[in-house]
């Protein structure tokens, strides 16, 4: 069977799709993005995912090129047409193809692509065996929250992480607080058995993984508290973790080659993950 990708109206054989070479997104990186989890046929907090798309178009002063509702549809096209029940949905809009020039173009319409590809998620918290993580430089620009298809750091970094054998790099502000990571979202716990993960005003990308953990958190009765915290601090902590669409929550056993608490993924994070999972299966939404 042929993978199906959906560009600007049409589906066509994944293969064979295209975009115009004077897309802007491919020159100027003039675009957002959203990645979905697709667990059991549902696509895992759809409306947030679909919200935090329309904020980023806001933030560059786009419009979504299609109604919100319509848009669900070809999701769900999308997902039939590659016969995807777990797996990943992809959403990129870019500012379309005009002659290339800085300013934005009065008469381009913007570019809509989706493409899906099925993943087996990992089905129990026990088959987290732990993540690696090296520490790097933040040297993005400031304004993390929108999830631009602008990604060269990230890149850079993960390809760093993963030459040294770890899964995932965390970005470093100038005063020795951990951001995020590459693609994902940083968390430790505290002494006390808290979670930390760094609050949206700091430029982070407000991860959704992130907001409906810290909502299964507070409604487990895990304390949580949105703070930036230091590296130091991660490696002194009992437990971190991840979280993002596609890692869910991980475990982070080590962190620049110094275990974390025991080394191995701590009760905390395995709860959580357990927590998130069910809710995957469970197909709650997160409104
Ligand atoms: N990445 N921080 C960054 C920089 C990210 O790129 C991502 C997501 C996250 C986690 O956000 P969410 O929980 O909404 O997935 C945090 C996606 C998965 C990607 O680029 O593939």
């Amino acid at each position: 069977m042929s993978r199906i990708a959906y560009v600007n109206g049409r589906y066509m054989r994944h293969d064979l799709a295209h975009v115009h070479v004077e897309d802007r997104g491919y020159q100027f990186s003039d675009g957002v993005y959203e990645v979905a989890a697709v667990y059991g046929g549902r696509v895992i907090d759809e409306e947030p995912h679909l919200d935090r798309l329309e904020r980023s178009l806001r933030e560059l002063r786009m419009d979504l090129p299609i109604p919100r509702n319509a848009l669900k549809l070809v999701t769900r096209e999308v997902l039939r047409r590659n016969r995807v029940r777990d797996g990943m949905v992809y959403l990129q809009v870019t500012r379309g193809a005009a002659t290339r020039d800085h300013p934005f173009p009065e008469d381009a319409e913007g570019a809509v692509v989706l493409t899906a590809r099925p993943v087996q998620w990992p089905e129990t918290a026990a088959a987290d065996r732990g993540a690696e993580v090296v520490s790097i430089p933040d040297g993005r620009w400031g304004r993390c929250d929108v999830k631009s298809v602008s990604l060269l750091p990230n890149v850079l970094a993960k390809q760093d992480a993963r030459e040294q054998g770890a899964y995932e790099a965390w970005f470093i502000d100038p005063q020795g607080r951990v951001t995020e990571g590459s693609s994902t979202n940083a968390w430790i716990v505290d002494d006390a058995g808290r979670v930390v993960t760094r609050d949206l005003e700091s430029n982070i990308l407000g991860g959704i993984t992130r907001q409906t953990v810290l909502r299964l958190a507070r409604e487990a009765g895990i304390g949580v508290d949105e703070r930036p915290f230091t590296l130091t601090e991660a490696q002194a902590a009992p437990e971190a973790f991840l979280t993002s669409t596609t890692s869910f929550v991980r475990a982070i056993v080590r962190i620049d080659g110094q275990p974390v608490g025991t080394g191995e993924p701590g009760p905390v994070t395995l709860r959580l993950r357990d927590l998130y999972l069910s809710y995957c299966r469970g197909g709650r939404t997160n409104r």
